[in-house]
């Protein structure tokens, strides 16, 4: 670092990794040469994104020479409808992580703890880290969920936010409506509690999956986003509902016109186009079935998931390293969980029909090799 780097930047700063992303599919096109490619690593929706949206979204770019509606009226009426809630009561941002941007910015500072698990979202930790927040983690159980108990007992004086992915990236996992209410039990009302729930459609018709939605505490900021069912990752726009005094102060912090135009005219038609989210969620079952069935035979053991994805493990960051490569070498991306500090797991997204015979044909080259090498993890 030189010497205005080592000037300007915070202590806090300078050893932060930057987030890094699944592989793009341009990237593999241009590196390896091949044309078919399936991009199973980042969680996307593998239908694409909703006609109805792309409509919408079409309309709008006649009007990009204007900036958007900073109060996003439309959005957030749809949004009150369906949800049955005020305006006041809504934030939207760049994807949920825009919104969790706002949320450090506004109620963090240096050295205030943050509360979490071990191997969940990694874009969450980077964010508490860039405002000098002190993260303190408990592990997982040993069903890779977050321990909701230790959790509880883990709240100190200094504690000032909880953050809970659920479900839980890169697991696939949840907690229950049981452990959401002992958590809360414990949780002081001057704690805010990031719910954040981006795979919530997947995730919602368990019975004892607790939506956010059904519980009203005021320190309890939910957040979801059009990225993952809506299948709207490249437009950028997430959601955060709270009671109005947690928005009115997030909202001194977020950039005026976030979400852009486009970005509010697509969410707005994903939201109505319930025909495409019902696809999408149809899909996603019968090719979660199919894979967790085709991991099973293959003697792999998937991780039980209620999302989009499935994580195993291999049993080492050699062995998942090598099946990145030898899958991406065939076209397939996947996620080798290093940065998640599970180097000894991979993730899978569930792709559609013609995406998963890939990763399974590539899977079948690979294996002989792979059983040499690996073996099977225990
Ligand atoms: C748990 C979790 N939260 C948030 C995000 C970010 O979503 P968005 O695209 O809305 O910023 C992701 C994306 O992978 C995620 O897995």
């Amino acid at each position: 670092m030189n010497k205005l780097g080592r000037t300007l930047v915070p202590d806090y700063l300078k050893d932060l990794k930057v987030y890094q992303a699944g592989k793009p599919i341009d990237e593999v096109v241009r590196e390896k040469g091949l044309t078919r490619i399936s991009k199973l690593a980042s969680n996307e929706n593998p239908l694409g994104p909703s006609p109805f949206a792309i409509k919408e979204m079409t309309g709008g770019l006649w009007d990009l020479h204007r900036y958007p509606d900073m109060h996003a009226y439309q959005l957030k009426k749809s949004l009150c409808e369906l949800y049955n809630l005020k305006p006041e009561n809504i934030i939207l941002g760049n994807g949920s992580e825009g919104i969790m941007a706002y949320i450090v910015r506004a109620f963090l500072q240096p050295g205030d703890e943050v509360l979490t698990s071990d191997n969940t979202f990694i874009g969450f930790y980077i964010l508490a880290r860039s405002v000098g927040a002190k993260l303190c983690t408990v592990p997982l159980t040993e069903d890779y969920r977050f321990d909701v108990k230790k959790l509880a007992e883990s709240i100190t004086d200094k504690t000032k936010a909880i953050y809970i992915a659920n479900p839980n990236n890169p697991t696939g996992t949840y907690i229950t409506k049981d452990e959401f209410d002992h958590l809360m039990k414990f949780v002081p009302d001057h704690v805010i509690v990031l719910l954040d729930e981006a795979y919530f459609e997947f995730a919602n018709h368990h019975e004892d999956y607790p939506d956010s939605m059904d519980y009203r505490y005021d320190n309890v900021i939910t957040l979801r986003t059009f990225s993952k069912a809506y299948g709207l990752s490249g437009i950028r726009v997430g959601y955060g509902f709270a009671h109005e005094e947690l928005i009115s102060n997030l909202s001194k912090v977020k950039l005026p016109f976030e979400p852009n135009l486009i970005g509010q005219l697509g969410a707005n038609g994903a939201l109505y186009d319930k025909p495409h989210l019902e696809r999408t969620l149809r899909n996603n079952t019968k090719r979660y079935n199919e894979t967790v069935n085709f991991l099973l035979e293959k003697n792999f053991n998937p991780i039980k998931s209620i999302t989009n994805f499935i994580t195993f493990k291999t049993g080492s960051a050699e062995a998942s390293d090598w099946m990145f490569d030898k899958l991406l070498d065939q076209g397939v991306i996947i996620r080798a969980l290093k940065a998640n500090e599970m180097p000894d797991f991979v993730r899978v997204s569930i792709g559609t029909k013609e995406e998963m015979q890939h990763y399974f044909e590539a899977m079948e080259n690979i294996l002989p090799e792979y059983d040499k090498l690996f073996g099977r993890a225990e």
